[in-house]
C-alpha cells in the first residue's frame, strides 16, 4: 500500500475498506443502532460488487485508517458515507479527510455523513463549516407497541392510496418541500425539484423502499390534487417514509389524522416491530407534531448529515500534512488546531 495520507481507490484494496467498514458496523450494533449497521453492510456489499465507488485513506502503519464511499453521484454532487477506525475520529483529522475527498477532482461532495462517530469532537462544527458544510441532525421516532393509538381531532376525506397516485404523490412531494430547501438538501439528487420528485414518488412505491404497505398509506385531496398524505414501507420494520401536507393545508389537523390512521392500519397487520419514522431535529413543525403524537426519539439513532451550504471547493493537491498518528490531542497539535 501507499505511505501514509494516501487517498486510494477502495476497490484494489477492497479487503481493507471491508475491514474498517466492518469494525463500524460492529460498533453501530453495538450501540443500539442495527439499522444504521445493516446500511453500512448493504454498502459495502455495493463496493464489492463494484456498484459504488469509494476512497481508502492510508495511516501511518500503512493500514487503511477511513473509507468514504458513495453511489453513482448525482447532478449536484456526490452522497458521501465516510468511516473512520477506531483513534482517528478527532476533529482534524475528519475535516482532512473531508477536504481531502472534497478536492480529489471528482463531483463535489453535496452531503455526508459519519456513522460510527456518535458524539461528535470538539471543533469539527467549525472546522466543517469553514468547507462549507452544515449539519442537520436526523433521528429515528418510534411509536411505542404499548402506547394507545393518537387522539386526534377527525378530518373528512381520508382515502387510501394506490399505485394509480404515484403522479399525484409526486406533485405533493414537490410542493411539500418547496419552501424547506434545508429537507431538500438532505435527498436531492438532480438540479430540478420536479424531476427529483417523479423519482422520489416511484422509488417510494416500487420497492426501492421497502415493500409499499398501500393499506397504511393515506391521502386527502384537496382543490389542486393531494392535499396531505402518509406513505408506509416496510424497510426493516414499517416505516413510516412520508408524511407530507401542502403549504396551502398546514395547520388544519391532516398530517395528525393521517399519521393516526397509518398507524391504526400498521397495528392490523402486527408487525413484530412497532413503526417509525425518521425526523431532522431542526425541522420544528414536524419534530413538535410526533412527539405530541406519541413518537419517542431513538438516541442511539441520532447521527448528522452534512450538506453543503457554501461554494464547493476548487480542486487542489493533497498539500501539506498527513494522516495524525498520536491520541486526538497530538492529532489535532499535529494538524496545527
Ligand atoms: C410537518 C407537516 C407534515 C405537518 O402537517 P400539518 O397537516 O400541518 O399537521 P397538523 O395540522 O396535523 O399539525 C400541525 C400543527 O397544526 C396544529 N393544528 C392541528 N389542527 C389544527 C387546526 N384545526 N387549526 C389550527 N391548528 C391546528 C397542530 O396542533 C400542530 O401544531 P404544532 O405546530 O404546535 O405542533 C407539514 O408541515 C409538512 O408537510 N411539512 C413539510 C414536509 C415535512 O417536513 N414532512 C415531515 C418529514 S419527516
Amino acid at each position: 500500500m501507499a505511505p501514509s495520507d494516501e487517498l486510494l481507490p477502495a476497490a484494489p484494496h477492497l479487503a481493507e475498506a471491508l475491514r474498517v467498514l466492518a469494525e463500524v458496523a460492529r460498533e453501530l450494533t453495538e450501540r443500539g443502532d442495527p439499522l444504521e449497521a445493516e446500511s453500512l453492510g448493504g454498502a459495502a456489499s455495493a463496493l464489492r460488487a463494484g456498484t459504488s465507488e469509494g476512497r481508502l485513506w492510508v495511516g501511518p502503519k500503512d493500514e487503511a485508517v477511513a473509507v468514504g464511499l458513495w453511489e453513482p453521484p448525482g447532478e449536484i454532487g456526490r452522497d458521501v458515507r465516510i468511516v473512520f477506525a477506531r483513534g482517528f475520529r478527532g476533529a482534524a483529522a475528519i475535516a482532512r479527510l473531508v477536504r481531502r475527498l472534497d478536492g480529489d477532482g471528482g463531483p463535489p461532495i453535496a452531503r455526508f455523513r459519519l456513522p460510527g462517530i456518535p458524539s461528535e469532537p470538539g471543533g469539527l462544527a467549525e472546522a466543517l463549516a469553514a468547507q462549507g458544510f452544515s449539519p442537520r441532525e436526523r433521528v429515528d421516532l418510534v411509536y411505542p407497541e404499548s402506547a394507545a393509538l393518537p387522539s386526534v381531532r377527525e378530518v373528512n376525506g381520508i382515502r387510501s392510496l394506490a399505485v394509480a397516485d404515484e403522479k399525484a404523490i409526486a406533485r405533493l412531494l414537490e410542493r411539500a418541500y418547496a419552501d424547506l430547501p434545508e429537507e431538500r438538501a438532505l435527498f436531492a439528487v438532480r438540479r430540478d425539484p420536479a424531476e427529483d420528485a417523479r423519482v422520489a414518488a416511484r422509488k417510494l412505491i416500487d420497492g426501492t423502499y421497502g415493500d409499499w404497505w398501500a393499506d397504511a398509506s393515506f391521502g386527502i385531496d384537496g382543490p389542486g390534487g393531494l392535499a396531505a398524505a402518509t406513505l408506509v414501507n416496510d424497510l426493516h420494520g414499517p416505516l413510516l417514509t412520508e408524511v407530507m401536507t401542502d403549504p396551502a393545508a398546514r395547520g388544519r389537523g391532516y398530517a395528525s389524522a393521517l399519521i393516526a390512521t397509518s398507524l391504526a392500519a400498521v397495528r392490523r397487520r402486527r408487525p413484530p416491530i412497532p413503526p417509525r419514522l425518521v425526523v431532522s431535529w431542526e425541522n420544528l413543525p414536524a419534530r413538535r407534531l410526533y412527539l405530541a403524537l406519541g413518537f419517542s426519539p431513538v438516541e442511539a439513532t441520532r447521527g448528522r448529515v452534512w450538506v453543503r451550504s457554501g461554494p464547493a471547493p476548487a480542486p487542489s493537491p493533497s498539500g501539506r500534512g498527513g494522516v495524525p498518528a498520536g491520541p486526538p490531542s497530538t492529532r489535532q497539535r499535529a494538524e496545527g488546531k
